[in-house]
């Protein structure tokens, strides 16, 4: 996070508290998410985007009750993806009319659990699914604002996993082959639904706009087709998250500002050109508002040299806290900041205590030879995706996620117990 610096002895501080302290007070390992940096994030996406735009944070990315009040309180609006996150968001106050549900397989339950608490929009991602949510809408007795997710067919540069708009995956209605059209033509067929708008997704930790900038124009080029073909002009488009952040210092995002400013003229002369008003924009970024905010903190563990191929540093967590370097090589840096030291660096791999060889979470990292059991390791860039796709492998007890803001901590997500895993085991 941004507001991590270091004391005279070398000890890493975030938001004026002392990791040792932290460690000591709330154990290893921990997410450590610093409140006014998520908050400034907020700020920033939505003065770039201003008032004719809407700012959906993802909710996939991590999501509590207290990051909803954030939320809400910014004036962010919540992108949910299940009934689960959509009971997060309406328990703690988020007003049903500022969320959008989305997913490609949404249960009849989490699609009825949001007609009735009156989302703001659903967006709608198979022919199935418009009639499953056009039922549960008549059934309610409400006319239901949604959106059509549609695949433009951009291939974004990025882990295969995490791209969205190539042809030949789950998401969406495919643009190129006609599915897209034919989606709005049964929408509009149905009272219970009121067609309000194009969503596009193209995929995630993207660094360069022009992937937008080509769902844009494609989308447009639908906006238009369906002027053309029923006489509507839908207001709004949604051009999803995605934008990238930086894990190690190799990587260089955008900012958001960048981005509204190129996603906002994109869509004006797009507009011009089909003599189309302009809509409202919305986007979602979940990691690059959450993602930076937070470092994990481990205490070393076993400390193995292999003679002429590097260090192995055990950490008191691993896959089960941050499975993304397993699940996509992804890259992370890390950092001792317990203390300070002159030691020679040494080579090393940062892994887990997990029963598997590909539990690793910094494949090549740099640390002082003189590193020692217990010492405090803190890996940078883990609010995304980590807490909120962590597990209880090997029964790993899920680490809390602390808040911390101008000198006080507080748990808002709490370490697993395992009573917690006890209780679930009912045999
Ligand atoms: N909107 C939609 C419809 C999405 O599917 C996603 C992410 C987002 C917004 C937010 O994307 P972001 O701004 O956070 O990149 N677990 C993976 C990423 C999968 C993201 C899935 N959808 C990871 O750890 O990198």
């Amino acid at each position: 996070a941004r507001t991590v610096t270091r004391d005279a002895e070398g000890v890493a501080t975030v938001g004026g508290l002392d990791v040792r302290g932290l460690a000591e007070e709330f154990g290893t390992p921990a997410y450590i998410l610093d409140e006014a940096d998520f908050r400034a994030r907020c700020r920033a996406w939505r003065e770039a985007f201003g008032a004719d735009a809407d700012v959906f944070y993802a909710g996939k990315a991590f999501l509590s009750r207290a990051v909803v009040r954030w939320l809400h309180e910014e004036g962010l609006n919540l992108d949910v993806c299940s009934g689960g996150e959509l009971a997060v968001a309406l328990s703690a106050g988020m007003p049903a009319d500022r969320i959008a549900l989305h997913g490609n397989n949404k249960t009849t339950a989490e699609i009825r659990q949001a007609v009735e608490a009156g989302v703001g929009r659903i967006v709608v991602d198979s022919f199935q699914e418009i009639v499953r949510v056009a039922d549960a809408a008549q059934k309610a007795g409400r006319r239901q604002r949604v959106q059509i997710r549609v695949t433009v067919g951009v291939e974004a540069h990025t882990h295969e996993f995490i791209a969205t708009a190539h042809e030949d995956q789950k998401f969406g209605f495919s643009l190129g082959g006609g599915d897209a059209a034919e989606a709005v033509r049964r929408v509009l067929r149905l009272d219970s639904l009121e067609l309000v708008g194009i969503h596009s997704h193209i995929g995630s930790q993207i660094f360069d706009t022009s992937g937008f900038e080509v769902a844009a124009h494609r989308v447009i080029g639908l906006l238009r087709q369906i002027r053309d073909e029923h006489g509507v002009e839908l207001p709004e488009i949604d051009l999803g998250g995605g934008l990238g952040i930086a894990y190690t210092p190799d990587d260089d995002p955008r900012e958001p500002q960048e981005i509204a400013k190129s996603l906002g003229e994109i869509v004006s002369r797009e507009c011009r050109g089909a003599e189309l008003a302009v809509p409202r924009l919305s986007v979602e970024p979940g990691r690059a508002i959450v993602g930076p905010t937070a470092f994990t903190l481990y205490e070393v563990g076993t400390i193995k040299p292999l003679e002429g191929l590097r260090t192995y540093v055990s950490v008191d967590g691993g896959m089960s806290d941050n499975i993304r370097t397993a699940l996509y090589d992804a890259e992370y840096s890390v950092a001792l900041v317990s203390r300070s030291s002159d030691a020679e660096p040494m080579l090393t791999r940062v892994v887990g205590k997990h029963c598997e060889s590909g539990d690793i979470v910094v494949r090549d990292a740099f640390l002082p030879a003189d590193l020692a059991p217990g010492d405090l390791l803190a890996v940078p860039a883990t609010g995304a995706y980590c807490r909120s796709m962590a597990s209880n492998y090997n029964h790993a007890l899920r680490p809390p996620v602390v808040a911390v803001r101008d000198g006080e901590a507080r748990v808002i997500v709490r370490r697993e117990t395992e009573e917690d895993l006890l209780r679930l085991d009912v045999g």
